[in-house]
C-alpha cells in the first residue's frame, strides 16, 4: 500500500513536471535592470498563465572598471533589484523565473567585448564558481547569454559559454538559458547554437536590430532567423521606444507570423526600464496576444 502510495505520488509528480498547472508553454522574456533607473519587478503585470522571465542586466566579467577577470562574474544590474525582492516576486508568483544575462553592450563607457581566454578550462571553472554564487544568492533560475562584440577568432566562444550552460545545466545550478544575438553577431551564437543547441532553451533575437518597420518585413526577418536556430525556439521581439517596428504594427508582426505558420511561443521585451513610463502596455498586449493565441508550444 505503501509502496504503491509512493508510485502513485511519482506519477502525479511526473505528470505536474511535463504540465505545470499555471503554464500553458507561453513565455514572456524581459530585460530589466540594465539603465540605471530604480525599477522594481512589483509594477509589471504577469498573467498567471504565462512563464515570466526577468532577465537581470547584466552580470559582468569585469571590475567596476570594465577590466576582464578570467571569467568571475559580479553582478552589475541596478541595485533595487536585490535577492529579498527577486524572493518575493517568485513567491507571489509561481510563475516566474529570473536570470542573469551575460556581458551587454558596455559597463559605464567601456564597450564590453568576447576576449579568447589564456586558459579556457580556468574561465569555464571562474565562471561557473561566480555564476553559481551569484544565481544563490539572487534566487536565480537560468542565464541569458548576450555578447555583443566579438574578435575575428571566435571560436573560443561556443566552446566556453557552450562547457558553461552545459555543466550549469548539468549540476542543476540553472534550468533555464537563453542567447540574444542581434543581426551582426549571428555567426558565434549561429556556432554556439548548432554545437550545444540541446541546453539552449529559447533564441532572444534582437529583431529590432535587424532594421525592419513593417510587419512584411519583420516576417521576412523572423523567416531568415528561423533558418538559423530552427523554428522551435525563436522568439519576437520588440524594443519598448526603440529600433525597428513600433506600435500596434508589432502585433500586427505576430498575427501574421500565425497566418504564416509560426508558433509564436512567447516574447521578448526589451526593456522593463523604458516600460515604467508607459504604464507596461507592451507587457500586457504581449501576454494578452499569447494567451489567446491558439497555438502551443
Ligand atoms: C489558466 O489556465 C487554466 C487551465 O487551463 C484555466 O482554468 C484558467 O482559467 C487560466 N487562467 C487565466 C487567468 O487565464
Ligand atoms: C588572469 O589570468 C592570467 C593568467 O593566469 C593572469 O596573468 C592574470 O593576472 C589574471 N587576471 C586577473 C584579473 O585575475
Ligand atoms: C551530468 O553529467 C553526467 C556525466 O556525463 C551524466 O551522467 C548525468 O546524467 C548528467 N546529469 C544531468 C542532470 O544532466
Ligand atoms: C532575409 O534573407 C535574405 C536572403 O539572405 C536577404 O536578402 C534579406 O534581406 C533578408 N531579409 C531580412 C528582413 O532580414
Ligand atoms: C483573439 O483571437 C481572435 C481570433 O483569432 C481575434 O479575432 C481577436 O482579435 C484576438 N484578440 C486579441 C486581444 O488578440
Amino acid at each position: 500500500m505503501i509502496k504503491l502510495h509512493f508510485f502513485l505520488l511519482h506519477i502525479v509528480t511526473a505528470f505536474a513536471l511535463i504540465f505545470p498547472p499555471f503554464c500553458n508553454g507561453k513565455v514572456m522574456m524581459e530585460y530589466i535592470g540594465a539603465t540605471g533607473k530604480p525599477v522594481t519587478f512589483d509594477a509589471v503585470p504577469i498573467e498567471p498563465n504565462i512563464t515570466f522571465h526577468f532577465i537581470l542586466s547584466f552580470a559582468i566579467d569585469a571590475d567596476p572598471s570594465g577590466n576582464p577577470q578570467n571569467g568571475t562574474f559580479s553582478p552589475y544590474w541596478v541595485p533595487t533589484l536585490t535577492p529579498d525582492s527577486i524572493a518575493a516576486i517568485k513567491s507571489t508568483h509561481p510563475n516566474v523565473k529570473a536570470l542573469a544575462s551575460l556581458s551587454g553592450w558596455s559597463l559605464q563607457n567601456k564597450v564590453l567585448r568576447w576576449y579568447t581566454p589564456s586558459n579556457p578550462q580556468l574561465w569555464i571553472s571562474n565562471a561557473f564558481a561566480s555564476l553559481k554564487s551569484i544565481i544563490t544568492t539572487y534566487h536565480l533560475d537560468g542565464i541569458d547569454v548576450d555578447y555583443e562584440n566579438f574578435p575575428k577568432h571566435t571560436e573560443s566562444f561556443a566552446y566556453c559559454i557552450g562547457e558553461l550552460i552545459t555543466l550549469l545545466k548539468n549540476q542543476s545550478v540553472v534550468t533555464v538559458a537563453t542567447i540574444a544575438p542581434f543581426y551582426s553577431t549571428s555567426a558565434p551564437y549561429v556556432d554556439l547554437f548548432n554545437q550545444y543547441g540541446n541546453a539552449i532553451d529559447y533564441v532572444n533575437h534582437q529583431f529590432y536590430t535587424d532594421k525592419v518597420k513593417t510587419p512584411q518585413a519583420y516576417l521576412e526577418a523572423f523567416r531568415n532567423r528561423t533558418e538559423m536556430y530552427g523554428k522551435d525556439k525563436v522568439l519576437p521581439s520588440y524594443e519598448v521606444d526603440g529600433r525597428g517596428i513600433q506600435g500596434d504594427a508589432f502585433f500586427v508582426a505576430l498575427d501574421l507570423l500565425e497566418e504564416n505558420g509560426f508558433d509564436v511561443n512567447g516574447v521578448m521585451i526589451f526593456s522593463a526600464d523604458a516600460s515604467a513610463s508607459g504604464g507596461y502596455c507592451y507587457e500586457r498586449k504581449s501576454q494578452a496576444f499569447l494567451l489567446n493565441s491558439t497555438s502551443s508550444a
